[in-house]
């Protein structure tokens, strides 16, 4: 299920509860598919990185390349929110008049570390990594942290489309207001100062810069808010373990997905002990049955992958490539 779901798809999400195997599962789908002649780019969001250790190397927020066909990297939540910041910033200090140049400042120095900031920047990151991917590679695969984290991040393309939309109705007012101004004979500079200041220049550039800004931003989530909804280009698979608690949390973030409009394409049962390696692990097989029969019944449209429990850890390119191969 799994790979046909991948080869099928360009933009691939995974999440789920903590230690289930998200960036195991992640890298070796992107493996194989890099395999199968894709071009693949793995990319990690979790602050938390661990593609690194199980690729052991060190991967940072540029690509580099881990086998043919494949390249990876991991997201710089601090290094995001920095340019996040100066973005908005700059588009900040264009509409506001000079004088107010100290409150925008501070504004952003608070915004730092406000809840969401994270959130937002790494998902305009995201953003931007998704046009990248769709227009210069041929699958993407996302490595997502634990679950509250990622269905947050979902259902923001939303909100950060209405914030934006605000901004530019704002400043198409002020624009219509200055347009109107410069019609009835005032001056540029008489139209600028009604305005409020502004940065210096011909205020029609002006306007026009911040819209340009403006608009990328706007365009950008919608983009991603259009490529998560459409389940024909993009799908998000939920990996978990066959316990309680994984079970309900998938029920759970598979609701909050549904909510934000994001297409769940799968279940990815990962770590099934055997039935037939003595007592004890028949007994965990056989009560993981029963949570997988509350899974289906609660999610019986969706396909479901199982993976079993390995005796050792999935740790380098050799032990990715063979768990690449039970896929
Ligand atoms: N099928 C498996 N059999 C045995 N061990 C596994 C299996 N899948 C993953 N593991 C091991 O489980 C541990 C957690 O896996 P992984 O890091 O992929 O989970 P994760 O969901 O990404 O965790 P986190 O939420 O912390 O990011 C790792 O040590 C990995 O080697
Ligand atoms: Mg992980």
């Amino acid at each position: 299920m799994l790979l046909s779901l991948a080869a099928s798809r360009r933009v691939l999400f995974l999440g789920g509860k903590g230690g289930v195997g998200k960036t195991t599962v992640a890298s070796a789908v992107a493996l194989a598919q890099a395999r199968a002649g894709r071009r693949v780019l793995l990319v990690s969001t979790d602050p938390a990185h661990n593609l690194g250790h199980l690729w052991q190397r060190r991967i940072g927020p540029a690509r580099v390349r881990v086998a043919a066909n494949l390249d990876a990297l991991e997201l710089d939540p601090e290094a995001t929110v920095r340019a996040h910041l100066d973005e908005v910033g700059a588009a900040l200090r264009q509409l506001m008049p000079p004088h107010l140049a100290g409150e925008v400042d501070r504004h952003l120095a608070l915004s730092r570390d406000a809840p969401g900031m994270h959130e937002a920047a790494l998902l305009e990151r995201i953003a931007e990594l998704v046009e990248e991917g769709l227009r210069d590679g041929d699958l993407l695969v996302f490595d997502t942290a634990p679950s509250g984290h990622t269905a947050r991040l979902m259902a923001l393309p939303e909100m950060m489309s209405a914030w934006t939309e605000g901004l530019l109705r704002r400043q198409e007012r002020s624009e219509r207001f200055g347009a109107a101004l410069r019609n009835l004979g005032a001056d540029d500079g008489v139209a600028e100062r009604a305005l409020g200041g502004g940065s210096a220049g011909n205020p029609r550039d002006r306007d026009q810069r911040i819209r340009q800004v403006l608009h990328r931003r706007r365009h950008r989530f919608e983009h991603l808010r259009g490529v998560l909804a459409d389940g024909a280009l993009a799908a998000f698979v939920i990996v978990l373990a066959a316990e309680r608690l994984p079970v309900l949390e998938t029920i759970e973030l598979h609701a909050q997905l549904q909510r934000a409009g994001v297409q769940v394409g799968g279940l990815v049962v990962n770590k099934r002990s055997p039935a037939d390696a003595g007592e004890f692990l028949a007994g965990r097989h056989a009560q993981e049955e029963a949570h997988l029969q509350h899974l289906n019944r609660a999610l019986p449209e969706l396909p479901v992958q199982q993976l079993p429990l390995l005796p050792g850890d999935v740790v380098g390119a050799e032990a990715l490539e063979a768990f690449a191969g039970r896929l």
